[in-house]
């Protein structure tokens, strides 16, 4: 399926929060926070709205890209921290890039949202129905977790990610499944206006487990080996779920890209993200063969193999 990410951007606010910080916050330590999930850091919003944060990082993809907004067919926007309960995140963003042809929408998918929001691109490209799509994962988790609570508070942070997918250009979507199944809505979730809730030893295993499967499923649709593989991009949860998913596909670490320790969990702005930042240190190249893996609240997770 011809699918080109045309362009990349992202946006991390200045604010960094180390574990030094957290261990002044609760009863924590950089030790325990470093060796259980491979965090150092992660950056917290100010004054920034979540449009705020998603306006620099679809700048920056749209001016990489060499597309004026008047040229986007569609916005998509996925995010679990809307600045408003309606409109869409999608519409505000719309307005402030003056990207007027286009229609605007978001989805909720949690940490996985980038990957269903490819999904829905891909379809929308490949039937015709748009040529450009500006794809955004981004998140102010700042604002919904509990900083009393040591169990989380020292996993999230905030952040934003976007693309420009055309359906000109070399690239494809070569496979992907997404799943999702809401009987485990409880291990991940959050009330309205409520803070994040997780059972995170729960979650690990079922994070692990579901994103081997959808990325060994998406391989063998695409009739493609591990070996083949330049680099897998997974959603940045925890170092060891990285490390545990690679080591039953069988792929060395070095073909995964990371960057937990600067930004935590930044949910649906994780994978574009890391995407931007590899492609800019030159680990990714045009014509990679990329995996894409995600695992969040709903549960939702799926996994995604794109010729860049
Ligand atoms: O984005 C969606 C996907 N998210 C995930 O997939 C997250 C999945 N889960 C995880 O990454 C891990 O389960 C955590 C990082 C959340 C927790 O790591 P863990 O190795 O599963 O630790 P645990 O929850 O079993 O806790 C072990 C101990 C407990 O103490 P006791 O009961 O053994 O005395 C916790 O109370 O560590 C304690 N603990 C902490 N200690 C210091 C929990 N949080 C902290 C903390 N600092 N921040």
């Amino acid at each position: 399926m011809g699918i080109t990410i045309r362009g990349m951007g992202y946006y991390v606010p200045d604010k960094v929060l180390t574990n030094f910080d957290l261990e002044k916050m609760v009863d924590t330590s950089d030790d325990w926070i470093t060796t259980r999930t491979g965090i150092r850091e992660r950056r917290i919003a100010g004054s920034e709205s979540l449009t705020d944060m998603a306006y620099r990082a679809s700048l920056e993809a749209l001016e990489s890209a060499q597309i004026d907004p008047q040229e986007i067919d569609a916005i998509i926007f996925a995010t679990l921290t809307p600045d408003l309960g309606f409109p869409a995140s999608a519409c505000l963003l719309q307005a402030r890039l003056g990207a007027n042809r286009a229609y605007a929408f978001d989805i909720s998918a949690a940490c996985s949202g980038f990957l269903y929001g490819l999904e829905i691109a891909s379809s929308m490209l490949s039937s015709g129905r748009a040529k450009r799509v500006l794809l955004v994962g981004a998140e102010k988790l700042s604002q919904i977790v509990d900083w009393t609570d040591r169990s989380t508070c020292v996993l999230f942070g905030d952040g934003a990610g976007a693309v420009v997918l055309s359906s000109e250009g070399e690239g494809e979507l070569l496979a992907s499944v997404m799943r999702s199944d809401g009987n485990y809505w409880e291990i991940l979730y959050a009330e309205r206006c409520g803070y994040i809730k997780m059972k995170g030893k729960e979650l690990f295993k079922l994070a692990v487990r579901s994103m081997a499967d959808v990325c060994e499923e998406v391989l063998q649709s695409a009739g493609v080996s591990t070996q083949d593989i330049d680099l897998i991009v997974p959603h940045q949860a925890n170092i060891r779920i990285m490390q545990a998913l690679v080591e039953k596909l069988n792929v060395p670490m070095e073909r995964v890209y990371s960057n937990i320790h600067k930004y935590g969990n930044t949910s649906a702005a994780s994978i574009p993200i890391a995407l931007c930042e590899a492609y800019k240190e030159g680990r990714l190249k045009r014509g990679d063969l990329v995996l894409l893996t995600a695992m969040g609240g709903g549960l939702t997770w799926g996994a995604s193999l794109i010729r860049f």
